[in-house]
Protein backbone atom coordinates (compact mmCIF):
# COMPACT_ATOMS: atom_id res chain seq x y z
CA UNK A 1 0.00 0.00 0.00
CA UNK A 2 2.74 1.82 1.03
CA UNK A 3 4.65 1.60 -1.87
CA UNK A 4 1.88 2.48 -4.65
CA UNK A 5 1.56 5.49 -2.94
CA UNK A 6 5.09 6.31 -3.44
CA UNK A 7 5.02 5.09 -6.98
CA UNK A 8 1.87 6.97 -7.69
CA UNK A 9 3.42 10.49 -6.73
CA UNK A 10 6.61 9.38 -8.34
CA UNK A 11 4.26 9.27 -11.59
CA UNK A 12 2.83 12.66 -10.77
CA UNK A 13 5.96 14.14 -10.39
CA UNK A 14 7.41 12.69 -13.14
CA UNK A 15 4.32 13.88 -15.21
CA UNK A 16 4.32 17.37 -13.89
CA UNK A 17 8.00 17.46 -14.47
CA UNK A 18 7.22 16.45 -18.08
CA UNK A 19 5.07 19.27 -18.03
CA UNK A 20 7.40 22.14 -17.22
CA UNK A 21 10.12 20.67 -19.69
CA UNK A 22 7.46 20.91 -22.67
CA UNK A 23 6.01 24.22 -21.52
CA UNK A 24 9.15 25.82 -21.25
CA UNK A 25 10.26 24.46 -24.87
CA UNK A 26 6.75 25.80 -25.91
CA UNK A 27 8.09 29.55 -25.05
CA UNK A 28 11.01 30.33 -27.27
CA UNK A 29 8.27 30.08 -30.77
CA UNK A 30 6.28 32.78 -29.93
CA UNK A 31 9.40 34.99 -28.84
CA UNK A 32 11.00 37.82 -30.34
CA UNK A 33 13.57 36.07 -32.67
CA UNK A 34 16.24 38.45 -32.20
CA UNK A 35 16.08 37.60 -28.77
CA UNK A 36 15.79 34.23 -29.06
CA UNK A 37 19.29 33.60 -26.86
CA UNK A 38 18.35 34.87 -23.79
CA UNK A 39 15.88 33.72 -21.44
CA UNK A 40 12.48 34.75 -21.66
CA UNK A 41 12.56 35.71 -17.41
CA UNK A 42 15.67 38.00 -18.23
CA UNK A 43 15.34 41.02 -16.17
CA UNK A 44 17.52 44.43 -16.61
CA UNK A 45 18.88 45.67 -13.53
CA UNK A 46 17.74 49.04 -14.48
CA UNK A 47 14.82 50.75 -15.59
CA UNK A 48 13.59 51.42 -19.53
CA UNK A 49 13.79 54.41 -18.85
CA UNK A 50 17.43 54.50 -17.88
CA UNK A 51 18.14 52.24 -21.20
CA UNK A 52 16.81 54.83 -22.85
CA UNK A 53 18.74 57.53 -21.85
CA UNK A 54 22.09 56.01 -21.45
CA UNK A 55 22.29 53.68 -23.71
CA UNK A 56 19.25 54.47 -26.79
CA UNK A 57 19.58 58.13 -26.78
CA UNK A 58 23.32 58.51 -26.87
CA UNK A 59 24.32 55.92 -28.96
CA UNK A 60 21.38 57.32 -31.93
CA UNK A 61 22.36 60.96 -32.11
CA UNK A 62 26.00 60.25 -33.13
CA UNK A 63 24.45 58.17 -35.69
CA UNK A 64 22.26 61.41 -36.59
CA UNK A 65 24.73 64.15 -36.45
CA UNK A 66 26.88 62.08 -39.08
CA UNK A 67 24.70 62.80 -41.83
CA UNK A 68 25.73 66.55 -41.17
CA UNK A 69 29.19 66.00 -39.35
CA UNK A 70 31.47 63.43 -41.17
CA UNK A 71 33.42 61.40 -39.22
CA UNK A 72 36.80 62.08 -40.67
CA UNK A 73 39.21 60.46 -39.20
CA UNK A 74 39.68 56.36 -38.97
CA UNK A 75 38.85 56.93 -34.64
CA UNK A 76 35.79 58.74 -35.53
CA UNK A 77 34.59 56.32 -37.70
CA UNK A 78 35.57 53.55 -35.51
CA UNK A 79 33.98 55.41 -32.50
CA UNK A 80 30.68 55.69 -34.67
CA UNK A 81 30.55 51.79 -35.85
CA UNK A 82 30.56 51.54 -31.49
CA UNK A 83 27.66 53.62 -31.59
CA UNK A 84 25.82 51.50 -34.06
CA UNK A 85 26.47 48.18 -32.27
CA UNK A 86 25.16 50.19 -29.09
CA UNK A 87 22.04 50.48 -31.22
CA UNK A 88 21.85 47.04 -32.19
CA UNK A 89 22.46 45.87 -28.84
CA UNK A 90 19.91 48.68 -26.80
CA UNK A 91 17.29 47.07 -29.54
CA UNK A 92 17.66 43.98 -28.45
CA UNK A 93 17.83 45.31 -24.28
CA UNK A 94 14.91 46.90 -24.47
CA UNK A 95 12.45 43.79 -25.16
CA UNK A 96 13.16 42.76 -21.85
CA UNK A 97 11.59 44.54 -18.82
CA UNK A 98 13.75 46.46 -16.19
CA UNK A 99 12.84 47.39 -12.66
CA UNK A 100 10.61 50.68 -14.34
CA UNK A 101 7.24 50.50 -12.96
CA UNK A 102 5.34 49.70 -16.33
CA UNK A 103 8.24 47.88 -17.63
CA UNK A 104 6.56 44.09 -17.72
CA UNK A 105 3.49 46.10 -19.38
CA UNK A 106 5.27 47.34 -22.55
CA UNK A 107 7.78 44.22 -23.02
CA UNK A 108 4.39 41.82 -22.86
CA UNK A 109 2.73 43.45 -26.02
CA UNK A 110 3.52 42.25 -29.64
CA UNK A 111 3.83 46.01 -30.52
CA UNK A 112 6.47 47.00 -28.48
CA UNK A 113 8.42 43.68 -29.10
CA UNK A 114 7.61 45.09 -33.23
CA UNK A 115 9.32 48.32 -31.82
CA UNK A 116 12.47 46.82 -30.23
CA UNK A 117 13.05 44.42 -32.80
CA UNK A 118 12.70 47.62 -35.49
CA UNK A 119 15.32 49.25 -33.17
CA UNK A 120 17.66 45.95 -33.75
CA UNK A 121 17.54 45.60 -37.52
CA UNK A 122 18.30 49.51 -38.03
CA UNK A 123 20.99 48.97 -35.36
CA UNK A 124 22.45 46.28 -37.98
CA UNK A 125 21.61 48.36 -40.83
CA UNK A 126 23.92 51.05 -39.32
CA UNK A 127 26.37 48.93 -38.64
CA UNK A 128 26.91 48.10 -42.29
CA UNK A 129 27.04 51.53 -43.28
CA UNK A 130 29.69 52.76 -40.95
CA UNK A 131 31.26 50.15 -42.32
CA UNK A 132 31.15 51.03 -46.07
CA UNK A 133 31.34 54.57 -44.69
CA UNK A 134 28.95 55.08 -47.15
CA UNK A 135 27.11 58.73 -46.03
CA UNK A 136 24.10 58.22 -47.89
CA UNK A 137 23.26 55.14 -46.49
CA UNK A 138 23.81 56.69 -43.00
CA UNK A 139 21.50 59.42 -43.58
CA UNK A 140 18.43 57.60 -44.63
CA UNK A 141 19.19 55.58 -41.08
CA UNK A 142 19.15 58.41 -39.48
CA UNK A 143 15.08 58.76 -41.09
CA UNK A 144 14.71 55.21 -40.13
CA UNK A 145 15.90 55.90 -36.61
CA UNK A 146 13.20 59.07 -36.21
CA UNK A 147 10.33 56.78 -37.14
CA UNK A 148 10.81 54.01 -34.75
CA UNK A 149 11.56 56.22 -32.06
CA UNK A 150 8.79 58.15 -32.77
CA UNK A 151 6.41 55.56 -33.73
CA UNK A 152 7.36 53.85 -30.40
CA UNK A 153 6.88 56.34 -28.47
CA UNK A 154 3.69 57.77 -29.60
CA UNK A 155 2.45 53.85 -28.97
CA UNK A 156 3.74 53.77 -25.73
CA UNK A 157 5.35 56.27 -24.01
CA UNK A 158 3.64 58.37 -21.21
CA UNK A 159 3.83 62.81 -21.38
CA UNK A 160 6.63 62.29 -18.37
CA UNK A 161 9.18 59.32 -17.77
CA UNK A 162 7.82 57.25 -15.02
CA UNK A 163 11.76 56.78 -13.49
CA UNK A 164 11.68 61.08 -14.17
CA UNK A 165 14.66 60.81 -16.74
CA UNK A 166 14.89 63.00 -19.93
CA UNK A 167 17.29 62.58 -22.27
CA UNK A 168 19.38 65.93 -23.97
CA UNK A 169 17.90 67.46 -26.41
CA UNK A 170 19.21 66.12 -30.17
CA UNK A 171 21.26 68.53 -31.63
CA UNK A 172 20.62 70.02 -35.20
CA UNK A 173 22.29 70.63 -37.96
CA UNK A 174 23.05 73.80 -37.60
CA UNK A 175 24.98 73.07 -33.76
C1 LIG B 1 10.27 49.83 -28.03
C2 LIG B 1 9.85 51.18 -27.72
C3 LIG B 1 10.81 52.32 -27.78
C4 LIG B 1 11.75 52.59 -28.74
C5 LIG B 1 12.09 51.80 -30.00
C6 LIG B 1 12.41 53.80 -28.34
N1 LIG B 1 11.89 54.25 -27.16
FE1 LIG B 1 12.59 55.82 -26.07
N2 LIG B 1 11.24 55.43 -24.62
C7 LIG B 1 10.27 54.46 -24.67
C8 LIG B 1 9.45 54.56 -23.48
C9 LIG B 1 8.24 53.70 -23.13
C10 LIG B 1 9.97 55.59 -22.69
C11 LIG B 1 9.47 56.08 -21.33
C12 LIG B 1 10.08 55.25 -20.22
C13 LIG B 1 9.44 55.50 -18.88
O1 LIG B 1 8.65 56.45 -18.75
O2 LIG B 1 9.71 54.70 -17.97
C14 LIG B 1 11.10 56.13 -23.45
C15 LIG B 1 11.91 57.15 -22.99
C16 LIG B 1 12.91 57.74 -23.71
C17 LIG B 1 13.74 58.82 -23.24
C18 LIG B 1 13.68 59.46 -21.83
C19 LIG B 1 12.50 60.37 -21.66
C20 LIG B 1 12.58 61.63 -22.44
O3 LIG B 1 11.52 62.08 -22.90
O4 LIG B 1 13.67 62.22 -22.59
C21 LIG B 1 14.61 59.15 -24.26
C22 LIG B 1 15.68 60.20 -24.25
C23 LIG B 1 14.31 58.26 -25.36
N3 LIG B 1 13.28 57.40 -24.99
C24 LIG B 1 14.96 58.28 -26.58
C25 LIG B 1 14.74 57.37 -27.60
C26 LIG B 1 15.41 57.40 -28.88
C27 LIG B 1 16.41 58.46 -29.31
C28 LIG B 1 14.98 56.30 -29.58
C29 LIG B 1 15.39 55.84 -30.94
C30 LIG B 1 16.77 55.83 -31.31
C31 LIG B 1 14.03 55.60 -28.72
N4 LIG B 1 13.90 56.28 -27.56
C32 LIG B 1 13.41 54.42 -29.08
C33 LIG B 1 10.09 53.53 -25.67
C34 LIG B 1 10.89 53.40 -26.79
Amino acid sequence: MHQSRYGKRAAVALAFGLFLIVSACDKPSTYNQAEASLPVTYKLPISINDVMVALVNDAADPIWMAAWQEPKTDEEWRELERKAYQLQLAGSLIAHPGTGALDHKWTAKPGWQQWSNQLHATGVDAIAAVENRDLAAIGNIGDQLVEVCEGCHRDFKLPFPTGGKFGELSPVPSE
